[in-house]
C-alpha cells in the first residue's frame, strides 16, 4: 500500500497521529520555534527523556514518547542550517525526513506529521525545502510499505499553497 501524503494548516501539537516530527537542534534539550511548542506541550517529562539521549546529528533522528500531546510519540530530528545551499544542505535536509520515517517504521507507527524542517530559524527557503521534503517523503514510503499517512504540517497559508501544489502535480 502507498501511504497517504497531506497539507494540512495546523499547529502540530494538536495533531493526533502516531508521532509528530520535532524540528530540534543537535542538544534536543529544547529551543524555540516548533521545538519549543512542542516541549510546552509535552510537559517537562519530554526534557527528562530527551536528556538521556545524547543529543542528535543533523540529518538523523531519535524517538521519544509523546507525553501529553496527542500524538503518541516524537521524532526528533535536527535539520541543516541554510548557508546559501553549498554545505549539502538538501542532502542533510532530505536525510531528516528518511531517517525520521525509517525510524517510525521499525516502531510500526504508521501515521506521522512532519514540520518545515529548517525552514524558521534555520533559514531554509521554505518553497526549496518543501521541494526536498516532498520528494524524500515520496522516496521513503516507496520502500516503507507499512507507512500509511505523511501529513505535511504547514504553520501558514503560503506553505500550505506550496505543498498542495506539490501533492496535486504529482497525482496528474
Ligand atoms: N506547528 C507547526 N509548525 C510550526 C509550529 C507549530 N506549532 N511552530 C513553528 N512552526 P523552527 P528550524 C514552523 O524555527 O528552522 C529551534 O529553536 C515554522 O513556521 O521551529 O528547523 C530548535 O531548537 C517553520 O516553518 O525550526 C533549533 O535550534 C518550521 O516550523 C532551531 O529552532 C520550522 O521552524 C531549528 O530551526
Amino acid at each position: 500500500m502507498t501511504a497517504k501524503l497531506i497539507a494540512l494548516q495546523a499547529d502540530i501539537t494538536t495533531l493526533a497521529v502516531d508521532a509528530i516530527v520535532n524540528a530540534a537542534n543537535s542538544s534536543l534539550l529544547g529551543g524555540g520555534g516548533v521545538d519549543g511548542a512542542i516541549h510546552r506541550a509535552a510537559g517537562p517529562e519530554l526534557l527528562r527523556e530527551c536528556r538521556t539521549l545524547g543529543g542528535c546529528a543533523v540529518g538523523d533522528a531519535k524517538l521519544t514518547q509523546g507525553y501529553n500531546l496527542p500524538a503518541r510519540h516524537v521524532i526528533h530530528t535536527v535539520g541543516p542550517i541554510w548557508h546559501g545551499g553549498t554545505r549539502h544542505e538538501p542532502e542533510l535536509l532530505a536525510s531528516c525526513y528518511r531517517r525520521a520515517l525509517e525510524l517510525a517504521a521499525e516502531h510500526q507507527l504508521r501515521t506521522l506529521a512532519f514540520p518545515g524542517i529548517s525552514t524558521g530559524v534555520y533559514g531554509y527557503p521554505a518553497d526549496l525545502a518543501a521541494q526536498v521534503a516532498y520528494r524524500a517523503v515520496v522516496a521513503a514510503v516507496g520502500r516503507l510499505p507499512s507507512i500509511e499517512e505523511v501529513v505535511f504540517c504547514c504553520f501558514s497559508a503560503v506553505d500550505l499553497a506550496v505543498y498542495q501544489k506539490l501533492i496535486a502535480s504529482n497525482q496528474a
